[in-house]
């Protein structure tokens, strides 16, 4: 692994002659993002060696690399989930890239579905702590104490004074955010209404199939994280048949200027 992570992190630099501060995975619908960036290189991830190659619907996969204000950023467009039947190893394969390349601080979105009554579909949620309930842990096996420590300290998954920051900047834009644990599963099916339930009596707000895998392993490795979801969908009796992928794509577009804005300024700030 540590090889293959040197040699893509090679390639990368050598195509790009780029160091990034800040990487953002961009979950569903969350793309335009890039938008904001002064793009300065992309690379389509099936041009770099080592990368797995994205699959799902509203999924654009490459990397962007560029500027926002004086910082350097590194987009994932695209990310891989578990549920495509990719390993946790190769779902956090890029963030061990990301890191090597330079990546700091690590800003992750996604779509969820909510379970917390104040939540609407639409809510900005920003993820204080997780639930890590998917089936296969990508720190499972021989540990490399180059990446980081066998047994790693999760007290602070994501990172508080980063949380401050957006709070702060919420204010300032006048973005409703709530704050709020998300449980990770495995998908790639909707969660029934009992589990649904489940997720509520666990302590989570907010249940998605992704995000847990990626900050596990950026912790392994010690960077700081900061987690955005957006609720496109409400786990409950009322709403629970609705649910689809193309609801949650809508969802998730009409909340992206906000989420976009969130972040943007959370990189220029913090
Ligand atoms: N459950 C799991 N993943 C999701 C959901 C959901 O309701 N909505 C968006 N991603």
């Amino acid at each position: 692994m540590w090889e293959k992570v040197q040699e893509t992190v090679s390639y990368i630099k050598n195509s790009t002659n780029f160091s990034p501060e800040y990487g953002v995975i961009l979950g569903s619908g969350l793309g335009s993002f890039t938008d904001d960036m002064q793009v300065a290189f992309t690379l389509p991830y099936d041009e770099i060696p080592n990368f797995p190659v994205s699959t799902v619907l509203g999924h654009k996969g490459a990397l962007v690399f560029g500027t926002i204000g004086d910082k350097k950023v590194v987009a994932m467009q695209g990310r891989f989930h578990f549920y495509e039947g990719y390993s946790m190893k190769e779902v956090t394969f890029p963030v061990r890239v990301m890191k090597y390349l330079g990546v700091e601080k690590l800003i992750v979105s996604n779509a969820s579905g909510g379970v917390n009554p104040n939540y609407k579909v639409g809510s900005i949620v920003i993820i204080k702590d997780h639930i890590n309930m998917a089936p296969e842990h990508p720190l499972r096996g021989k540990n490399d104490e180059r990446f980081g420590p066998r047994f790693v300290n999760m007290s602070e998954p994501y990172s508080r004074k980063m949380i401050v920051k957006a709070k702060e900047i919420a204010i300032d834009l006048n973005i409703e955010v709530h704050d709020g644990i998300y449980l990770g599963l495995q998908g790639p099916t909707f969660e029934t209404l009992a589990e649904y339930r489940m997720v509520k009596i666990l302590g989570a707000d907010c249940v998605g199939m992704s995000t847990v895998p990626e900050v596990i392993v950026a912790r392994h490795m010690d960077v700081e994280t900061f987690g955005v979801s957006v609720i496109t969908d409400m786990g409950d009796e009322e709403n629970i048949d609705t649910v689809s992928h193309d609801e949650v794509l809508e969802a998730a577009k009409k909340a992206e200027p906000n989420v976009r804005n969130l972040i943007k300024e959370l990189i220029v700030r913090y």
